[in-house]
């Protein structure tokens, strides 16, 4: 996947070169979705507390969701059990907190710091069933970079 290596290699540089988290982590989500076709929202949750997520910097659309209780949607469940998340079909879940009629499906990155989720990657695509097992990998390769921000 020569799109995904390239995508890669300007995330690290990224990484490598900042200065601000912040501002790092708003160009990732910028990268992903200007990139790739099927990404129509692409956002940083960050753990606070025990068991709340917050929405970080994200490229699309503004969403009501910015705090998430852990277990609650795809972001939740992703957070709670730390574990990646894939929803072909966003309409087949039951328990799925949507922000537009026309995202399709989603995909769930945990980040990991020391062992923990700090965070996760959230992508949104307004197509079905878009997402391949590779792009998965490539994505939680993206977010163990992205965890050493932290
Ligand atoms: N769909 C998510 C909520 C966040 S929005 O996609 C930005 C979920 O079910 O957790």
């Amino acid at each position: 996947m020569e799109l995904f290596e390239n995508i890669m290699r300007k995330a690290a540089g990224i990484i490598l070169s900042a200065t601000e988290r912040e501002e790092a982590l708003q160009e990732i989500c910028t990268l992903l979705r200007s990139r790739v076709d099927h990404y129509d929202w692409v956002g940083i949750y960050l753990v606070k507390g025990e068991r709340s997520l917050v929405l970080g910097p994200y490229d699309g659309a503004a969403t009501e969701h910015t705090e998430i209780a852990f277990g609650q949607g795809i972001c939740g469940q992703a957070a709670e059990r730390e574990q990646t998340y894939v929803v072909q079909d966003v309409n087949k879940e039951t328990n799925y907190l949507s922000c537009s009629v026309h995202v399709k499906s989603e995909i769930v990155v945990p980040v990991f710091k020391d062992g923990q989720v700090i965070g996760e990657l959230d992508i949104d695509s307004h197509q079905l069933a878009p997402f391949t097992d590779q792009e998965r990998e490539y994505l939680e390769k993206l977010c163990a970079m992205v965890g050493e921000l932290f």
